[in-house]
């Protein structure tokens, strides 16, 4: 393992300190954890650029997202969209299709409205108060491409970083409290590496992510256990403290997979001010209590009205969602819901929410012999109309 080779120019350039093992006692807190880093911090793509582009896109991409999920995009997206204009020339359908099984898609309408941003403007924001004014970049994101792009010295602070700095500080404030938030940027700011901002940062970072673990972390191999609070009064899995979480409210959807008598779908693209908006679905209804099937039944055209999977629990933010999915089949071509009429070809090309797009799955795979059914029944829909 190891580092990017543009992080490691540090250590070439500027590392004019006594050789590390004869002083160890003596590093300080940065100096042990930039030497950890590199020998066993994670080799991840972005880390081989300077080029702001695409770190910015990892990080909006690793925003609620895990390393291992998000490498396969940051992929694709530098691929797709080598530069911020290739990207701002973007539709916004195309860009949730690519974002598709990320979640949380308003990163991605980010994403292009900031691309468009940076385009108009003339070029890259060049410092951490210039990223701060993109649509999608708060504290975090700006220091973390502030620094890695340009070793500005903005320290990073992730959860990763405020487990660290409770466990090895012994800070016992909420990490989720006002007075937390401060406390935890000023710490932050008085550990950070100011003459190795990108090295330091991602070496904290990685030393959450994989020693500083939040269950079972691995003080035995830790470079800074000798200096940590929490290892030496018994805290470590009491640290960070965190305040108590708002109730997660509970909601109830239904979707209805409608299929015209031609084998048409009928999908509906998700308004403003919805968590799901620019998506397309199938016709849903959301409500306080689950609707029960005669319920369902009594909204929709006539048809015939079958379950497909009932109770599937969806965990948002501050939601939990539970969601049962129908298929109708129409009895007639009209139908007095709104939306578009697509081939499932057309169903595949659009950027579905999650949860609809394992049911899409399913409800392809469940049975060939639905649609050969539904082909069948269109064919003698049509002899039945041409003989009359
Ligand atoms: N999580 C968020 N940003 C990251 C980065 N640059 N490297 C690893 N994990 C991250």
């Amino acid at each position: 393992m190891g580092v990017s080779p543009d992080t490691s120019a540090h250590k070439r350039g500027t590392d004019s300190a006594p050789p590390e093992e004869a002083f160890r006692d003596d590093l300080s807190f940065a100096a042990r954890i930039e030497k950890w880093y590199r020998q066993s911090g994670r080799d991840l793509p972005w880390r081989h650029t300077r080029d702001a582009y695409p770190i910015w896109l990892s990080e909006i991409i690793l925003q609620q997202t895990r390393v291992e999920q998000g490498r396969d995009y940051w992929h694709r997206f530098t691929e797709r969209y080598p530069s911020v204009e290739d990207l701002a020339r973007a539709s916004e359908d195309e860009v949730m299709r690519l974002w598709q099984g990320l979640g949380y898609y308003s990163r991605a309408r980010n994403l292009l409205k900031a691309a468009r941003q940076i385009v108009a403007t003339g070029h890259f924001p060049a410092s951490y108060q210039e990223l701060l004014s993109l649509p999608g970049v708060g504290r975090y994101t700006a220091a973390a491409v502030a620094s890695f792009a340009y070793d500005e010295p903005r320290a990073v602070v992730d959860g990763n970083v405020y487990r660290v700095l409770a466990r090895h500080e012994g800070i016992s404030t909420p990490i989720d409290s006002s007075p937390g938030a401060k406390e935890f940027a000023l710490t932050a700011h008085q550990r950070l590496d100011k003459s190795r901002p990108a090295l330091y940062n991602q070496a904290i970072m990685d030393l959450g992510a994989i020693i500083c673990k939040p269950a079972s972390p691995m003080c035995a191999q830790c470079p800074v256990a000798d200096t940590c609070a929490a290892l030496a009064t018994g805290q470590v899995d009491s640290l960070p403290v965190k305040q108590q979480r708002p109730k997660t409210s509970e909601r109830f959807l239904t979707f209805v997979c409608v299929t015209s008598p031609a084998g048409l779908y009928l999908m509906q693209k998700r308004g403003v001010g919805d968590i799901y908006r620019g998506l397309y679905q199938f016709p849903m209804w959301e409500s306080d209590t689950p609707l029960s099937a005669p319920e369902v039944e009594k909204r929709l055209p006539p048809g015939r009205v079958t379950l497909i999977k009932s109770g599937v629990r969806h965990r948002l933010t501050h939601r939990l969602l539970h969601i049962d999915f129908y298929e109708c089949l129409l009895d007639s071509p009209t139908c007095p819901i709104g939306g578009r009429w697509m081939t499932a070809a057309e169903v595949e090309s659009c950027a579905l929410p999650r949860p609809m797009e394992q049911v899409w799955a399913k409800l392809q795979s469940r049975n060939f012999a639905t649609s050969k059914e539904m082909a069948n029944f269109a064919r003698a829909d049509i002899k039945r109309k041409t003989q009359t």
